[in-house]
């Protein structure tokens, strides 16, 4: 997420679907074919404050925020003034879902748990008289209002249904316990005074994108946890200079948190802050199991951890740190994967070796480790811990906020999105260069990778983009796509392929730009298909106002697309959302609290989506 709040204007008009196409005909063309590409129909740019999908799909809406998440006999229900306490908070969908995944039950493709990530809160909404006052209730509603949730589905005629009770059924949230494991597990930068050990921490927060491991774990990543940080700004600021890389510092924080809970105050504790940013490791078969941070991973605003094996079996995980001007890492274990699940493979996250990426203008790239005696790191915990710092000094190139990593499934290629960077080029901020070379690059781009012997565990790669974004009917934004079949978007965050080498592409436009310069005529935000074999790139959903798209996942059979509606209604000021947005609950803005929920997507006539 960029944390962006302020009024979208809406003033906007639309272009046609139709002329935004003719207008984006550019100067880079794709030798594609004459067969239609995508099997749907297409929709156009939207301003409704509705889920729009092609004529010839469906759609139903699962697991709104409050609503119950099916943990033994406590099934709370959501009350629409947003009077349920902390306690209920506890047992209900968190607030802004966003990473996602489905892990099928059996093999038939019936029972499903669905894993996915709460990235934050809108105060404003949480709470039946809003933001103000804050209070000790509040702050602990807030805490149990982010993390992950496990529900159960099952399949029916009629659609998907959440399985009530469930025995998967959980909800991991800032107050959840959990253990620290790798390298930095246990170092002086993790002990606190409620936590002498180093080693076992409260709570995961901004929760973002994911991965999932070869061993069938869950893994979630800590995005924008300096947000929950701070301390009043008249305590005065701080002469840490990896606290001021971070962001943890006093006034740094979005939510007061700290005022009613003082492990969030970065003066009173800060060695607190490090034990956030991290990849968390969760068993969604086992509803008892511990969480585990996974220091080896590295610490930063970790927004996806995607999995792959190397040619010789281990496992390598790519993630993006989305801040302006940070980096791409890649995690390689030490060990292989063994057969046996989790239980055979419990401690390969916390052995391997960290690298950040560099991209050369040659179109070459390299992998650089970070390693003990980096910039002057006294260990390897300290090098884990103040990643970016090491990566800095290893020469690794700042990016336009790498957001999610996607592997197609056959090629092994790795395409990361990067979403925008307002600050590229600006006066005293880094220049363009080969990879980044847009100034104040609000559209975004989609790059791709290669690495060298097609081997996951390479130090070298070959790298190129795969699209520069925004709208190309504005003048002066030098947007080019792979196609002139593309359908026009900005600032791409979510990535996800399918079993059949799809890449669904999910946007992240802030609010406050919507309709406005480089997304001019993009309308709400999108998840687009794209078909790598043609250039092709179709818009298949646009969502309501103020809402993010998020957290794609296409079933193994192709049959049901799920993603998230993240922040309906989001706006910059004090109870926006709900003049901007009702859904899904209500048919005017003003009608109805607008809450985060899982779209399931499936073809009317049953056949695999996207084709
Ligand atoms: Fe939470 Fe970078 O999106
Ligand atoms: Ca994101
Ligand atoms: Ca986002």
């Amino acid at each position: 997420m960029e944390h962006v709040r302020q009024h979208p204007d809406r003033r906007l008009v639309l272009q046609s679907a139709m002329a935004a196409v003719v207008a984006m005909m550019g100067p880079v063309g794709y030798a594609g074919t004459s067969r239609p590409p995508l099997g749907f129909t297409a929709v156009p740019a939207s301003l409704r404050d509705a889920v729009v999908v092609p004529p010839e799909y469906e759609y139903q809406v699962l697991y709104r925020w409050g609503d119950p998440t099916g943990i033994g006999s406590s099934l709370p229900a959501f009350r629409p003034d947003a009077s349920n306490t902390a306690e209920d908070q506890a047992l209900q969908a968190g607030m802004h879902h966003d990473g996602m995944h489905f892990f099928p039950l059996g093999s038939d493709g019936r029972r499903a748990l669905l894993v996915l990530n709460h990235e934050y809160t809108d105060e404003h909404q949480l709470h039946a008289d809003g933001a103000a006052p804050l209070t000790a209730a509040k702050v602990r509603k807030s805490q149990h209002a982010v993390g992950v949730s496990v529900i159960e589905i099952e399949r029916l005629p009629s659609g998907w249904r959440q399985v009530l009770p469930s025995g998967y059924a959980r909800r991991i949230h800032a107050r959840t316990p959990m253990h620290i494991a790798g390298p930095a597990a246990g170092s002086a930068l993790l002990q606190t005074a409620a936590d002498p050990s180093g080693r076992e921490v409260l709570g995961t927060l901004a929760n973002c994108a994911m991965g999932v491991t070869p061993w069938g774990t869950y893994l979630t990543c800590e995005e924008n946890f300096h947000g929950y940080f701070g301390a009043d700004k008249s305590r005065g600021g701080t002469s840490d200079a990896a606290a001021r890389r971070y962001g943890t510092t006093p006034g740094g924080q979005w939510v007061d948190w700290y005022r009613f809970d003082e492990s969030f105050d970065v003066l009173k504790h800060p060695n607190e802050s490090h034990r956030f940013g991290w990849v968390v490791e969760i068993d969604p078969m086992d509803p008892t199991s511990t969480p585990i941070k996974r220091t080896a991973l590295g610490r930063k605003c970790t927004e996806s951890a995607t999995c792959t094996l190397t040619r010789d079996g281990r496992v390598a995980v790519y993630m993006g740190d989305d801040a302006r001007f940070e980096f791409i890492y890649k995690f390689v274990s030490r060990d292989r994967v063994r057969p046996g699940g989790y239980a055979a493979n419990r401690d390969l996250l916390d052995h391997g070796t960290l690298y950040a990426a560099r991209f050369d203008a040659s179109g070459q790239g390299a992998w650089l480790e970070l390693t003990n005696g980096d910039n002057g790191h006294a260990d390897q915990a300290e090098v884990l811990v103040h990643a970016r710092l090491g990566a800095s000094a290893r020469g690794a190139t700042p990016m336009d906020r790498p957001e999610w990593v996607a592997i197609h499934p056959r090629t092994a290629e790795v395409f990361v999105s990067l979403t925008n960077n307002s600050q590229r080029g600006a006066p005293g901020r880094p220049a363009v260069d080969a990879a980044n070379p847009r100034a104040n690059n609000l559209g975004g781009h989609i790059m791709r990778w290669t690495e060298a012997g097609a081997d996951a565990a390479a130090t070298t790669f070959t790298w190129s983009h795969f699209v520069l974004a925004g709208d190309p009917a504005v003048p002066g934004t030098d947007t080019r796509y792979p196609s002139p079949q593309a359908d026009a978007f900005g600032a791409p965050d979510g990535l996800h392929f399918d079993s059949a080498g799809l890449l669904w592409i999910q946007t992240d436009m802030s609010g406050q730009a919507i309709g406005k310069g480089t997304y001019a005529n993009l309308g709400n935000n999108a998840l687009l298909c794209a078909d790598l074999a043609t250039g092709s790139i179709k818009r298949f959903l646009t969502g309501p106002n103020g809402s993010e798209i998020t957290g794609c996942v296409v079933t193994p059979d192709r049959s049901t697309l799920f993603v998230n509606i993240q922040h309906p209604g989001e706006t910059s000021d004090s109870g926006g959302a709900r003049a901007n947005s009702a859904w899904p609950d209500g048919s005017e803005p003003g009608s109805a609290r607008p809450r985060s929920a899982i779209v399931a997507v499936r073809r009317r006539n049953g056949g695999a989506v996207g084709t």
